[in-house]
């Protein structure tokens, strides 16, 4: 089985590698850092290779890197890599928006199209890390939102063109936490403390990856229900003085 995971050095992405490292798994991990900074951790199926996705050179050397290791075909690839940018979009910098719309919209379909013969010969499957951003009104956040709503487009469209050929999934993650938000400029901010560990996403995802579900959103639920009953529990904490002194006057009451 041949993988490649993109965004596979830091946050869900190295995640999901730990979790696909199995003895029959060849793992192709694209990342942005320098390899000197991940190999140590590489086992002897798992390969690295820094590139950055926002430039087609980059796009293409991912490519050239396939054929490099002799792979014949692709079983799964798994678009991930990602940024986001916090604030109004008025403010966003077009350097920013551009490197933003090349990584998290560009760089997806232009690598598909370059695995396409591989991903072919193994009737194997893609899948886009999307968002809950997508569904969502986010402001601060219009240009990201806007990202994965387009990769959502491309993905409904890309399902029919290759229907019977390749499988396509979107699989969209809910608050994870990540390096994101602080890469992307977001305060630490109490909310983040309900935000899930990308380990526990990452196991969500492959799970997601298994089913034959066209379209997956992991998390958003249960984060929401994980929110309310944090909010429910601190809120019985500080009722928790007054429940005990209305208990106290009752029992005065009684026995007054
Ligand atoms: N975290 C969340 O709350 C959340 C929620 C919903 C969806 N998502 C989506 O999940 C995916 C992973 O996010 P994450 O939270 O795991 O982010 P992360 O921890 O910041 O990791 C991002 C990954 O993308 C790589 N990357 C960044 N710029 C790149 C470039 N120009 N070329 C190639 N690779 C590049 C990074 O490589 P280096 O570190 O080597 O630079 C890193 O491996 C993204 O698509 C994101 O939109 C995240």
């Amino acid at each position: 089985v041949n993988i490649i995971v993109t965004g596979a050095s830091d946050g869900i992405g190295y995640q999901l590698s730990r979790l696909l490292n199995a003895p029959d798994t060849m793992v192709l991990l694209v990342g942005k850092r320098d390899a000197v900074n991940i190999k140590a951790s590489l086992s002897a199926n798992q390969h690295y290779i820094s590139a950055d996705l926002t430039s087609e050179l980059g796009v293409s050397s991912v490519a050239e890197k396939v054929v490099q290791l002799g792979w014949d075909d692709i079983d799964l690839l798994i678009h991930n890599a990602g940024i986001g940018w916090v604030g109004d979009s008025k403010d966003q910098p077009w350097n920013n928006i551009d490197k933003m719309l090349s990584l998290n919209c560009l760089a997806p379909i232009s690598l598909t199209h370059r695995l396409m013969p591989y991903l072919k010969k193994a009737q194997g499957k893609v899948v886009f890390i999307g968002s809950s951003a997508t569904h969502r009104r986010c402001p601060s956040f219009s240009v990201y939102a806007a990202s994965k709503a387009a990769i959502a487009g491309f993905v409904r469209s890309l399902r029919i063109e290759l229907q019977n050929e390749l499988s396509v999934q979107l699989i969209h993650p809910g608050p994870t936490k990540t390096g994101m938000h602080a890469k992307a400029g977001l305060k630490k901010h109490w909310i983040q403390m309900f935000f899930r560990k990308p380990d526990s996403v990452a196991r969500e995802i492959i799970w997601a990856i298994s089913s034959n579900r066209e379209t997956v959103n992991v998390g958003s639920l249960r984060y929401r229900i994980r929110c309310l009953s944090k909010v429910f529990y601190k809120a019985m904490e500080w009722l928790k003085p007054v429940l005990l002194l209305s208990n106290v006057f009752t029992w005065f009451k009684r026995t007054a």
